[in-house]
């Protein structure tokens, strides 16, 4: 029969063309589906368009899920390096940018192109620009209407993303039809989102456009040791740049963020500067090492006017101790409209972390950021996608 496949996978991101191709690869007859005009818009826009695609230094514990140890797997048997591998075959070139974030000299089309190259080479149909409609799931087959046609196969895969940048065509599609199956979704929030700031705090925004390297954390239980030291930005609503990129996924509404400003200094340096230079201010301190206006807004806030010599010592550690973990508490986050992924996500209590397989529903799988999975900044989530995308891929 024309529309009878092996399997039917839904999104034509990452994880998609990459699960795709890797069960075509291996024989298996694949649909892949997507709502989207073009496959992998969102790895267009990646790494500002050079496409971040993975990290040498990715490890279970820089993803955030409620069931940590799941992802341990899939990234243990699918590497930066094996994709590395693969990248380099296609004679793509690349660089490390920092943080061993791997990017495309040129452009993040590139992997797209490797991508669909890789399905063609395993024979995958891709079929986009259709909305899907019903999904229906009996005597061992999924049926998948879209375009006015009805595929079916005895397998399916999750791979339709979280609802981050809808305006990209992402949607919380995948959490609906885990309902549907039975599957519990770890409610979804924004992550790797820019942090808001009101009242008080508002005025920080000043100094939009004013970046500096912090230690940024967060308080609270769940965030345990996270501390990223990367540049913060004050930005026109509140703080962005990696740092808080990275701890605004830890981060939950009332909990506060602390920035270390002038991150590595010893203990004691304040008094120190008093000791060898009285004369001096402590705004002419601070700016010797942070941008002019954050100085100056730092300063009027630890309101310590005058010339260091006058100041006591315990006014000087106050303000050595407030500079250390400055605290800011966001209002909010700029939401899905600007977080970079989703944390929360489909269950993984339910799924299988060999294969990706929901447990009690044979046959249907769940892939990528669709599931409770949620990586750092800097080429984790890439890696996350294809790792599940071939664990699901070899077991389809
Ligand atoms: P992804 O979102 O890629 O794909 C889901 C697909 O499903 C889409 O093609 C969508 O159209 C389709 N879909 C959704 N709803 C549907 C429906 N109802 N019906 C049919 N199809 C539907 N990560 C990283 O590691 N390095 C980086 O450099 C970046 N950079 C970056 C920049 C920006 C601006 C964003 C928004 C995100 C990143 N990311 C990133 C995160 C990364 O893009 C993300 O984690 C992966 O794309 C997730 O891959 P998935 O395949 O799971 O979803």
């Amino acid at each position: 029969m024309k529309d009878a496949y092996d399997a039917i996978v839904l999104g034509a991101g990452a994880a998609g063309l990459f699960c795709a191709a890797s069960a075509g690869q291996r024989g298996k007859r694949v649909l892949l589906l997507d709502h989207a005009n073009q496959p992998g818009k969102k790895i267009l826009i990646s790494g500002g368009g050079r496409c971040n695609f993975t990290n040498r230094d990715t490890a279970p514990d820089r993803y955030l899920s409620s069931n940590p140890h799941f992802a341990k797997s899939a990234l243990s048997r699918y590497t930066p390096a094996d994709f590395l591998e693969m990248v380099e075959a296609y004679g793509i070139a690349w660089h490390e940018k920092t943080l061993g974030q791997l990017f495309c000299d040129g452009s993040a089309r590139q992997i797209v192109d490797m991508l669909l190259e890789e399905c063609a080479r395993g024979g995958v149909e891709v079929s986009c620009g259709d909305a899907l409609g019903e999904i229906a799931h009996a005597d061992g087959l999924y049926r998948v209407a879209f375009g006015g046609r009805v595929a079916q196969a005895p397998a399916l895969v999750i791979a339709t993303g979280g609802p981050s940048i809808p305006k990209m065509g992402a949607t919380g599609f995948a959490y609906d039809l885990a309902r549907q199956f039975g599957l519990k979704v770890v409610q979804p929030r924004p992550a790797l989102v820019p942090l808001t700031l009101a009242g008080d705090e508002a005025l920080f925004r000043e100094l939009s456009g004013v970046s500096t390297e912090v230690i940024a954390r967060v308080s609270g239980k769940e965030a345990g040791k996270a501390a990223f030291r990367e540049a913060a930005l004050f930005t026109h609503r509140g703080l962005s740049g990696p740092a808080i990129l990275q701890i605004s996924s830890y981060w939950q509404r009332g909990q506060t963020v602390t920035t270390q400003f002038m991150p590595g200094r010893a203990e004691g340096w304040l008094k120190d500067a008093k000791r060898e230079r009285p004369r001096t201010s402590l705004r002419k301190v601070l700016a010797e090492a942070l941008p002019d206006r954050l100085a100056e807004a730092l300063c009027e806030r630890l309101a310590l006017p005058g010339e260091l010599g006058a100041m006591s010592d315990k006014a000087l550690g106050a303000a050595e101790a407030k500079l250390a973990r400055w605290p800011f508490v966001p209002d909010g986050s700029e939401g899905f409209a600007k977080a970079e992924v989703t944390a929360g996500g489909i269950d993984t209590g339910a799924l299988s972390s060999k294969t990706m397989e929901a447990r009690k529903v044979p046959g249907l799988y769940v892939i990528g950021e669709a599931a409770d999975v949620t990586g750092w900044l800097g080429g984790y989530n890439f890696q996350w996608a294809w790792a599940s995308a071939r664990a699901a891929g070899l077991a389809l």
